[in-house]
């Protein structure tokens, strides 16, 4: 297993429209295990797609802790993932491993319909709501080569530079 390098922002290969998986064999598996990897490195992100280690592929990871008000379905690997229905819309706030400077608020649906396939190749449907939704919607956005701040209403009042905390500062 290896650590991936995360691609930034203004990488050509993070606009990409992605490939879907065809082949569920080891070579996917090791790529898997590579993924989950990488995402628990650093900042531990709810998720990650594969675009944002230059594979344009369609897989993502997702792992959104449950909280009190949002229901969440733990570790989930998801390829070839299909939002089928969306309800509701919510504003909030997100941030990406591939933007490390800045989080935004974006608009989201408050609850999706997703079918995915697992890493063997079954069909699998969900149902997501509130932050495990966004989370989702986000990742499946770098499928189709598409980043946060492309979905911020207004770059001027929506972007956020993240502030840099000091050690012994707050
Ligand atoms: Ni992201």
């Amino acid at each position: 297993m290896a650590v991936l390098e995360i691609l930034k922002i203004p990488d050509e290969r993070l606009k990409r429209v992605c490939e879907p998986v065809e082949a569920f064999d080891g070579a996917l598996r090791a790529f898997l295990a590579d993924l989950e990897e990488t995402r628990q490195a650093g900042p531990a992100a709810v998720g990650i797609a594969a675009p944002q280690v230059g594979r344009l592929q369609r897989i993502v990871i997702l792992d959104v802790p449950a909280r009190p008000k949002s229901s969440s379905h733990g570790h989930l690997v998801l390829i070839n993932p299909e939002i089928l229905q969306w309800d509701g819309y919510e504003l909030g706030r997100e941030g990406c491993l591939s933007v490390p400077d800045y989080t935004g608020n974006v608009i989201r649906a408050e609850r999706i319909g997703l079918a995915a396939l697992d890493p063997d190749g079954r069909r699998c449907e969900y149902e997501m709501e509130g932050f495990e939704a966004r989370a989702l919607q986000h990742e499946v956005d770098h499928l189709d080569g598409l980043l946060f701040i492309d979905r911020v209403v207004s770059r001027r009042t929506d972007l956020f530079r993240r502030k840099v905390y000091r050690k012994g500062g707050r």
